[in-house]
């Protein structure tokens, strides 16, 4: 199946409303445990590119005490949605929000300990977008771990992800869901752009029936 991509911002107020209000704990803390099955210890400034509203975000710096986290995102919908989040949680402390539109904005450079990313490729008109911010802001050891969704063969096969994950959900996510597979890459595709940005170093790794993870220490 050809890609086809999907708006790169998630700026509309109830998109971004019912992305904030669905549970993602599944994947999310699939996420967090994956990484830390390949990077045990963090401690240090982490990145987070496309954020959204923290979901992803706040779990990992529940699980990791000794982090402080950057999210960045270029829809200030999906940020106002997270830093009421991170408040709730009490973890504003640690975690902090800022607009920033790739590859427009430049980010702060800091010796990032991390570098973590969930389900943003996939919204990219470009995607060496995502990996040359990466290799810009990696620093020697940093930890890379980019969690993202995997295009299926046909339109039938994403419509049956949709019916297999997204039953219950609204009809905006559904709607989401499907463009999103259908915008995603494949795992060939991904090599191809980290080989492009100096990053072949990073594995790609297949972890489930519709997402790939990309991980490694930048050298
Ligand atoms: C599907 S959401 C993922 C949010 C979050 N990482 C999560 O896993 O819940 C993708 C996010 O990427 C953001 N985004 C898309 N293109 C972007 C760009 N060029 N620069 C910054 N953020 C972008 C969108 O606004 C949206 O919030």
């Amino acid at each position: 199946m050809q890609r086809i991509p999907e708006p790169e911002l998630m700026n509309d107020p109830a998109q971004a409303q019912a992305y904030a209000e669905a549970d993602f704990s599944e994947p999310h803390d699939a996420f967090v445990a994956t990484y830390r099955e390949h990077f045990p210890e963090t401690r240090g400034q982490v990145l987070d590119l496309g954020c959204g509203p923290a979901d992803v975000t706040l779990r990992f710096a529940r699980a990791h005490p000794d982090c402080t986290v950057l999210g960045i995102d270029a829809a200030e919908q999906m940020l106002q949605l997270g830093r009421h989040a991170c408040h709730r949680a009490g973890l504003s402390d640690r975690i902090e929000l800022q607009i920033a539109h790739l590859p427009h904005t430049p980010l702060p450079h800091e010796a990032y300990a991390a570098i973590i990313s969930n389900s943003l490729l996939h919204h990219l008109n470009d995607p060496m977008t995502l990996w040359n911010t990466v290799a810009e802001h990696a620093h020697h050891g940093t930890q890379v771990f980019v969690m993202d969704l995997l295009r299926p063969d046909s339109p039938e096969a994403a419509r049956a992800l949709v019916d297999t994950h997204a039953a219950n959900e609204p009809d905006v996510l559904r709607h989401d869901f499907y463009h999103s597979l259908r915008a995603a890459y494949r795992e060939d595709e991904v090599e191809a752009q980290l080989r492009a940005a100096g990053l072949g170093v990073l594995r790609v790794e297949i972890i489930s029936d519709r997402h790939f993870i990309v991980y490694g220490r930048v050298a």
